[in-house]
């Protein structure tokens, strides 16, 4: 760092806040639509559309509805989407079966959804939330989520998902292995160019509340997922987490929940050489939007909150404002 001398007036900051074409010019940071990833939630039990009351301008669609919402999203330049199952409750049970059965509802959207726009880069996660009873990632036994048990029904999951055509899927269940267990199975089966998005860390976090509610996964058991996901306290975890999954064959690694986790985004994306995405999740969104909505501030606390987390060192966000974004560029 360069010692600061007084060199007022030589030196006025100011002059290069001027005016919008100038601060234009020497901004570090832009906001490039092609960077953010819109969160969808698709039903096995609706008609066509439900807004999701714990967040707000955001919706369960229908398959068909699902197919002509991404048509919207795609003429509007967006290229990703991260598809999330909300099913009814006959199928879940206590092991999450129906995310193992190749034939269940999120493969056959996927199958359809790749048949009509082959060019939409689709993300699926893998972690059985959508899928047990107990609303967990994993499985419970006794009280406890059984890891390697977990990482079987995972492994079989994601061979599922990529015979549909998906092209990333992306990990969130926090179980030990589950990359190394997931990339080996993609390799046996010759899915040589199927992307892991690892999320690598992930804070257990209150945030998540209004996704919860928005694929039903919320648990009423008293059991958190605190012995799986990560201690927010935690720094050297987080890099901990992220050579792992490296190691294990993680294409990309995430961070989230975004905003309070601005220092990790950071540290991570300056530590390694793999592309560093982050999830600007639920919680974030709904009290952006709630604010915005009671007028507490300006929707342009959007763009705000997503640059300074482009600033961080993230490559992409998913966000359940790029629709939003994508409208007003
Ligand atoms: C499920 C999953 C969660 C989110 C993404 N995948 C919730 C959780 O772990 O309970 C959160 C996303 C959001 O809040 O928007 N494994």
């Amino acid at each position: 760092m360069k010692k600061l001398t007084r060199n007022f007036p030589k030196t006025r900051a100011r002059r290069l806040r001027k005016n919008l074409a100038i601060r234009n010019l020497v901004a570090e940071t832009n906001l490039d639509i092609s960077k953010l990833i819109q969160p969808l939630f698709v039903s096995d039990s609706i008609k066509d559309t439900e807004e999701i009351i714990s967040m707000p301008g955001q919706y369960r669609f229908s398959k068909e509805m699902l197919k002509f919402e991404i048509e919207q999203l795609l003429k509007l330049g967006l290229s990703t989407v991260a598809l999330f199952p909300h099913l009814q409750k006959v199928k879940k049970n206590n092991e999450g079966s129906e995310a193992i059965n190749p034939d269940n509802f999120l493969c056959n959207v996927i199958k359809d959804v790749k048949i009509e726009f082959p060019e939409l880069v689709v993300i699926a996660d893998i972690a059985l939330d959508p899928y047990t009873s107990s609303g967990h990632d994993g499985i419970l036994k006794g009280g406890y989520i059984d890891n390697d048990l977990t990482l079987d029904a995972l492994s079989e999951m994601s061979i599922n998902l990529a015979d549909v055509g998906t092209d990333i899927l992306a990990p969130s269940d926090m179980m030990d292995g589950r990359i190394g267990v997931i990339r080996d199975r993609l390799e046996e089966k010759e899915y040589k160019d199927v992307i892991l998005i690892s999320y690598a860390v992930k804070y257990a976090s209150n945030y998540y509340g209004p996704f919860r509610d928005a694929v039903g996964s919320t648990n009423d058991n008293g059991i958190s997922k605190d012995s799986y996901q990560m201690d927010y306290r935690n720094i050297k975890e987080a890099h901990k987490e992220v050579q792992l999954d490296i190691e294990e064959g993680a294409d990309i690694v995430m961070v989230k929940p975004a905003l309070s986790n601005l220092d990790i985004i950071n540290s991570i994306s300056k530590s390694y050489d793999v592309p560093v995405f982050s999830y600007q999740v639920s919680g974030e969104y709904s009290m952006l939007k709630y604010g915005i909505d009671k007028k507490l501030f300006d929707s342009n606390v959007i763009p705000e909150t997503l640059m300074s987390i482009f600033r961080a060192g993230s490559n992409s966000i998913l966000t359940y404002f790029a629709k939003l974004m994508a409208e007003n560029k």
